[in-house]
């Protein structure tokens, strides 16, 4: 469809919306947001504004004086915005980390969206419960911490972390334990030596590493014969859609589930957040897949 198709009119009470980040000119949010506003008739716009640690607080003032409505956070900001903040959400306060801004009327508040969009995205498109599951991720690191927060809030049996550096793990284990809801999930953490036996017990295994991830390709977490049939391969990378650890998975027998819908689907949360409508998962899905394909 041409792309003026999704163009509406900005005028005098269009809302402000965007993305902040150091480096931004790659982010797909702007194009995946405008498209949810023109799909749903919401008078906003959004945009990505280059903002560096020292240009933050300013930033910040700038979003209570224009009455943005609406901010994500990436990467080096996710930390350093919290204190800029009036109210933190509890499970963005328990990972330490905000991607999302509300501001209701000057009184701003961050919540985390990546993991729910996660624990959405693999429920819609791989899983339909993970209840009494067995669960490994791979990686200890922010994209681990949660994605981890928010599967202990889906009562696994177990969730094993193993990581490189295997202290790593065991701080994360520590740190978010607990946080199982009605503690029903262990979490507990490994060296990497033990992935071989552990996977040959899980029905879902998540990579969160930047282990294939363009340009190395070529590259996988595990070698797939580990893997039980049937089982689901989940990779947080979307640059290849599908990792050589899914292609390989995908073979072996299991079902496999990719990182694009975990950005969609905390993408998606933002809006509804911001918006209070559901947000258009199929369309935005859509704008990023082509743009990503161009
Ligand atoms: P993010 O915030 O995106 O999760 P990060 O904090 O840098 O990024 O974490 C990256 C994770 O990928 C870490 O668990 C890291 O392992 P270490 O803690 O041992 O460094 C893991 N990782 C990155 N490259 C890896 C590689 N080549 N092999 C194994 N693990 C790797």
């Amino acid at each position: 469809m041409a792309r003026e198709s999704f163009q509406h009119v900005i005028d005098s009470h269009t809302t402000l919306f965007g993305v902040i980040g150091d480096p931004i000119r790659h982010s797909k949010s702007p194009i995946m947001m405008n498209r949810a506003f023109c799909e749903t008739g919401v008078n906003g716009v959004y945009t990505a504004f280059h903002i560096t640690d020292q240009t933050l607080p300013a930033f910040i003032a700038g979003v209570r004086a224009m009455n943005i409505r609406g901010v994500n956070v990436t990467i080096p900001h996710k930390l350093q915005v919290m204190e800029l903040l009036d109210h933190i959400d509890e499970g963005a306060a328990a990972l330490g980390a905000v991607n999302t801004v509300v501001n209701d009327n000057g009184i701003l508040t961050g919540y985390n969206t990546d993991g729910i969009g996660y624990v959405r995205s693999l429920k819609e498109e791989a899983i339909a419960s993970l209840a009494g599951k067995r669960i490994v991720v791979i990686g200890a690191g922010g994209a681990a911490r949660g994605i981890i927060y928010a599967l202990l809030q889906e009562q696994p049996a177990q969730i094993t972390v193993v990581n490189r550096t295997v202290d790593k793990a065991e701080q994360l284990a520590a740190a978010l334990g607990g946080y199982a809801k009605n503690g029903a999930a262990v979490l507990d953490a490994r060296s990497t030596d033990s992935l071989q036996a552990l996977c040959g017990e899980a029905e879902l295994v998540i990579n969160t590493t930047s282990v294939g991830m363009f340009p190395n390709v070529d590259a996988s977490p595990l070698d797939a014969s580990w893997l039980q049939p049937g089982a689901v391969a989940s990779d947080l990378i979307y640059n290849p859609l599908q990792t050589k650890f899914l292609l390989d998975a995908k073979q072996r027998g299991c079902i496999t589930h990719g990182g694009l819908g975990m950005f969609i689907n905390q993408g998606a949360y933002a809006f509804e957040y911001w918006t209070g409508k559901p947000a258009p998962v199929a369309a935005m899905r859509e704008i990023v897949l082509a743009s990503l394909q161009a």
